[in-house]
């Protein structure tokens, strides 16, 4: 037998006496179901189960109890902590409950009202390609060049070998500007700025040069009085056609895709020397000039049925280019090329027409996505 507890104190467990604890329970079930929102929940949630509510003050007294007395009172405690307990998460429940079904209602979207909201524009896919390039030959150590579009006729032909008289120049079905002798033209190609980046810089030069250029073409399904071409060049010390051939193989990869290969013909262009045209082979047929439909093998019609596609002209550039913008040719060599932006595209994307390239149809660009 334990002798008489000393520690025991009538006063201190009074918290412990049924009747206490059951009014401590009423209480606190009183207030839970009293309570309307859950921030009032929280609130009683502290004053009847926190470290300070009589239950949780009774539970410590239990500590108090002589031996024999406090399992009794411990169930007594436990039991109404734990009704209290129930009665704060059913109430919580219930509350969340309808703060959720208020929140569907007070937060309903009507997916069928009218949006006030304009669609985004999109970037013209011709911008987007003549970027892509541009950024890749960035990438390769390439600056990027700029002109004029109103360009001196001396460097739109001049300077690149298209003498006066020379019929080149009459091919190029050019817009000139009044008076007549003002010498200037609307660029019929990007390569005066060729001469310009020749005259500007030393070399080495490395450059691409994007941009818009004109001629006096109705529009057609093929053609347009103002279209794009992407020019190359590059002037260093012992450059040869090796390196003009593996340039455009980098170009054509990046606009038709990796392992695209590329070949080349005789042609002539003023300003180089040699010069070629450049195909590239079919990305529809791979260079087979036919395609498979369903067994029967017919015409490619991408490249009507040849395997290759024309892609633009490029050469060695000419020493008297050279010459005329101050570059020593015994000392340095360079190639060029240029080639339009539109005609590449309408055939990387099965484009039916100019006019849709032209029109600016929002509807159109957005196709594209805002990568090509
Ligand atoms: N400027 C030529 C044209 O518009 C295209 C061209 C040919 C550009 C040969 C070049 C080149 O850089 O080397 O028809």
């Amino acid at each position: 037998m334990s002798g008489p507890n000393t520690n025991y104190d009538p006063v201190e467990v009074a918290a412990l006496e049924p009747a206490a604890v059951d009014a401590a329970v009423a209480h606190a079930l009183r207030a839970i179901a009293a309570v309307s929102s859950l921030e009032g929940l929280k609130a009683a949630r502290i004053a009847h189960q926190g470290e300070k509510s009589p239950l949780a003050l009774a539970n410590r007294e239990i500590g108090a109890l002589p031996p024999s007395a406090k399992a009794e009172a411990g169930k007594r405690v436990g039991q109404a902590r734990g009704r209290v307990g129930q009665a704060i998460a059913a109430r919580q429940a219930q509350l969340e409950a309808e703060r959720d079904s208020r929140i569907l209602v007070e937060e309903r979207v009507d997916v069928t009202v009218p949006t006030l909201r304009r669609p985004l524009g999109a970037r013209h896919p011709i911008e987007l390609v003549a970027q892509r390039l541009a950024d890749s030959f960035v990438g390769m150590g390439w600056e990027v060049a700029e002109g004029p579009e109103l360009e001196a006729e001396w460097l739109n032909f001049d300077a690149l070998n298209l003498g006066p008289d020379h019929p080149a120049r009459q091919m190029q079905d050019t817009f000139f500007l009044d008076p007549v002798d003002s010498g200037l033209v609307l660029r019929t190609h990007t390569s005066p700025v060729q001469i310009r980046t020749m005259l500007e810089k030393e070399p080495p030069i490395y450059v691409v040069a994007p941009g818009k250029v004109f001629r006096t073409d109705e529009l057609d399904a093929t053609h347009t009085p103002v279209f794009h071409q992407i020019e190359c060049l590059a002037i260093d010390a012992g450059l040869t056609m090796a390196h003009l051939r593996g340039a455009i193989d980098a170009f054509v990869q990046i606009m038709f895709g990796a392992g695209t290969r590329t070949r080349v013909r005789a042609s002539y262009f003023p300003f180089t020397e040699p010069s070629m045209e450049t195909d590239f082979v079919c990305f529809a047929c791979h260079g087979a000039g036919s395609i498979d439909a369903g067994g029967s093998a017919v015409q490619c019609r991408t490249c009507g049925g040849s395997g290759w596609i024309e892609l633009g002209g490029s050469g060695m550039v000419n020493r008297k280019v050279l010459r005329a913008c101050g570059i020593d040719p015994e000392v340095y060599s360079g190639f060029a090329f240029g080639l339009g932006i539109e005609r590449a595209l309408m055939l990387r994307h099965g484009v039916q027409g100019m006019h849709e390239m032209v029109e600016g149809d929002v509807r159109f660009s957005q196709q594209f996505g805002m990568e090509v």
